[in-house]
């Protein structure tokens, strides 16, 4: 018989300040109901100078450690396509923070929204090799569009990390997955950028097209009936686009698209997206959070996972929830960890997002902003220098 190995504990962490959508709709005149129903949002996290893709990982990561022991935790992998070097990895730096044994490996892994999907799958396999092991896998993004762009409401920030392992506490991802990899130019971000491109319409298109293709090699290999599932927690890039995906998936199938089917299968997913915002790599293990905090008891219930990496790859799998899930959930950290930001208006926002790091070498410091747990001190001969209170 097989062992049941996923994911073991779960833990979130978004940024120090938030922008509400309405503040967004009045600096550019835009009728609000277009992002509150249009797409689905109401506001997005906004990480302070003093934060990144780093600082929310070990954020997220921490409460991890000091649940369970450090010594399992043989690998750390870091899915981001935010990321802050060409050569490190992010996750040696939370490795250091968060004070992991030497003895581990850590890589950074991308493949736009879609790394942590393909983090969580290579941790599978080395669990199965040795079922002794865990694996801390970790999904952290910024996600950041040009100022006054159609993307820029989308924008998010946040980091989750998942402890994976044999005999795990919440979910047991099972085999199969269905597969689907298109090379296609919907969303990317070239090195010398700091915001994303993007073509809106043609990647709504793209996802969907993946939405398919990923569930026909699902179905191809043995997987259950859509009619199985309890819930289908979606890659949210903004909450509305997992309810045209579902929609595409359902009418695919030749099922009712109706209101009812489509607020069953994800109206539990989308709470802690819709006041995040995109988080890239962590938005559909934001939604599987949501729905373990918020459905009705799902023991021994399927879930169905879509991943979807703009450029494109796209991952259809299911998981089952594990008896007694609810007494290792985070539900009452992860309503603190969106309560506790503090709202920035719209000159605060741009002053953020217009900022960058100096890069001339020198010594320079961050502004002290953020009140969580580790913080961007600054960067000195071209080093981040982190610290944690
Ligand atoms: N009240 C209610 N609804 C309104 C409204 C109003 N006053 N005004 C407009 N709307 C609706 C529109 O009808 C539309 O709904 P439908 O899509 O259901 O027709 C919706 O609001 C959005 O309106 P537009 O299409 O006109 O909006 P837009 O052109 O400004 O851009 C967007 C929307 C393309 C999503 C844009 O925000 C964008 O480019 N976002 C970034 C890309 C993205 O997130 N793509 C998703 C797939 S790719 C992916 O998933 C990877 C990733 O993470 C990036």
């Amino acid at each position: 018989m097989s062992i049941s190995i996923g994911i073991h504990d779960l833990s979130f962490a978004t940024s120090e300040f938030v922008l509400p959508h309405t503040a967004l709709a009045e600096h550019n005149g835009t009728d609000i109901g277009k992002y509150h129903v249009g797409i689905g949002q109401r506001s997005m996290s906004v990480p302070a100078a003093d934060e990144d893709i780093v600082t929310m990982a070990a954020t997220a990561a921490a409460p991890i450690v000091a649940r369970h022991s450090k010594d399992r935790i043989r690998t750390v992998v870091f899915a981001t396509e935010s990321s802050i070097d060409q050569a490190k990895a992010g996750g040696v730096y939370v490795h250091s923070l968060i004070g992991l044994p030497s003895a581990c490996r850590v890589v950074e892994l991308k493949q736009a929204c879609y790394g942590a999907t393909a983090a969580l799958q290579f941790a599978i396999g080395l669990v199965r090799r040795d079922p002794a092991q865990q694996v801390l896998v970790i999904a952290s993004d910024v996600s950041k569009y040009e100022l006054d762009s159609p993307g820029e409401a989308t924008q998010g920030a946040a980091a989750v990390a998942m402890l994976v392992g044999a005999d795990p506490a919440l979910v047991r991802i099972e085999e199969p997955s269905g597969l689907f990899t298109a090379d296609v130019m919907d969303f990317w971000r070239p090195n010398y950028r700091d915001t994303a491109l993007v073509d809106g319409q043609e990647s709504i298109s793209a996802y969907l097209q993946a939405v398919e293709g990923a569930w026909k090699d699902y179905a191809q290999q043995d997987g259950r009936s859509l009619e199985e599932f309890a819930a289908f927690v979606y890659h949210q890039p903004f909450t509305k686009m997992a309810y045209k995906a579902h929609r595409h998936l359902l009418e695919f199938c030749g099922h009712d698209a109706d209101r009812d089917a489509l607020e069953r299968a994800l109206g539990s997913t989308t709470a802690y997206n819709t006041v995040v915002g995109n988080s890239y790599t962590a938005s559909v293990y934001l939604g599987l959070a949501a729905l373990l905090d918020r459905a009705d008891d799902l023991t021994g219930r399927p879930v169905a996972f879509l991943s979807y990496g703009s450029g494109s790859v796209a991952e259809f799998f299911a998981g089952t929830v594990v008896a007694g899930y609810r007494e290792h959930l985070r539900t009452e950290e992860n309503r603190e960890a969106i309560a506790r930001r503090k709202p920035v208006d719209y000159a605060g926002y741009r002053a953020l997002h217009e900022r960058s790091l100096p890069a001339d070498g020198g010594d320079h410091s961050t502004p002290a902003q953020t009140t969580g747990p580790y913080r961007l001190a600054g960067i000195s001969g071209h080093k981040r220098v982190y610290e944690a209170r």
